[in-house]
């Protein structure tokens, strides 16, 4: 009689070989926060290993990144000049345009700019769009998010990343970039984005949380996974070069979706309270750091993401947590 087993009879050399997921290092992408000046960095006590850096300390830290093997940056501009237009960031010599051309100075095409577009830094408010009688205007928002994108453009971004969430900004940032001859400049657009919790520690590290209310006006309900297509699809129907799906662990069933449906690369955004969770737990010796990343990071991968921004990036790169 034979017996069939159900486990492939393997060795561990031979399952490395035919393992169906792979992590791969040039699919990671490393988030910081710039802040203005040339002070010493900023800690963030919530996400243990983050910090806030000035200008000079990041293209310092994104060099040393970029040697152990770190290609692709996102960068989020942590200002205090806030105003009810958000000023400061559809300012040409803002932040992050002042940060992408340092870093293009420094490190030339070696390294991938991802920038982050978005109000909510800038606005008096907190909310990610321009406010009237307290509600956030959608359409008066399109064209200060245009005005951002064409800024970080200019300055060298090589993707501009909107994660405000209003309707049509995927075609109206679109349009402003051909207009002004950026035609290569790529969007990837936060396409579905849930209203989550897990962003609590983010909006510390980058200042940004709403002075009233919620964003569940713009922002994703987590009940609804066909609605969550849906908004990724419209927005590959704008224009949008690449998608997300944001946060990632509670969502691998709609990264699943809209990888199987989608034809455009499909990102997922590992979050700050999912780092913060794996961090706290570690430093409380409750869990193995290196083998949670790295299952976290493979179970992204397996649902169908094709690049993963991840706080975890460094040491993920540096230590081989990559599974
Ligand atoms: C800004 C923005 C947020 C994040 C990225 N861009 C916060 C929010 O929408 O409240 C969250 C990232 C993270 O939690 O790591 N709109």
């Amino acid at each position: 009689m034979t017996i069939r087993l159900r486990r492939l009879r393997t060795t561990a050399r031979m399952r490395e070989a035919v393992a169906e997921t792979h992590v791969a290092p040039q699919s990671l992408v490393q988030p910081h926060f710039v802040m203005d000046g040339d002070g010493a960095d900023v800690p963030i006590e919530s996400m243990p290993g983050v910090a806030r850096m000035s200008i000079p300390s990041l293209v310092d830290r994104v060099k040393s990144d970029h040697a152990s093997g770190v290609a692709n940056v996102l960068l989020f501009g942590v200002t205090e000049k806030k105003d009810e237009q958000a000023s400061a960031a559809t300012d040409p010599d803002g932040l992050i345009p002042r940060a992408v051309r340092a870093l293009r100075d420094a490190l030339g095409d070696d390294v991938l700019l991802m920038t982050d577009v978005c109000l909510c830094g800038a606005t008096s408010h907190g909310h990610c769009g321009v406010l009237s009688d307290g509600v956030v205007q959608n359409d008066e928002t399109l064209a200060l998010l245009a005005e951002a994108s064409y800024a970080h453009a200019r300055a060298g971004a090589d993707v501009v990343a909107p994660s405000d969430m209003m309707d049509l900004r995927v075609s109206a940032i679109r349009d402003r970039l051909d207009e002004e001859g950026y035609i290569n400049t790529a969007i990837l657009s936060y396409s579905t984005k849930f209203a989550s919790a897990f962003y609590g520690p983010f909006r510390d590290a980058a200042s940004s949380s709403p002075q009233h209310g919620d964003r569940k006006s713009y922002q994703m309900d987590p009940r609804n996974r066909r609605e969550a297509l849906r908004e990724s699809l419209l927005d590959e129907e704008e224009g949008a070069d690449m998608l997300m799906v944001k946060p990632a662990l509670s969502y691998l069933d709609v990264i699943a979706d809209i990888a199987e449906a989608a034809l455009a690369p499909v990102a997922a955004y590992n979050v700050s309270g999912e780092y913060s969770m794996v961090k706290a737990a570690a430093e409380r010796g409750w869990v193995d750091e290196g083998r949670l990343v790295s299952e976290i990071l493979t179970s992204i991968t397996r649902a169908g993401a094709d690049l993963i921004i991840s706080y975890h990036t460094r040491d993920a790169v540096e230590k081989g947590w990559l599974g």
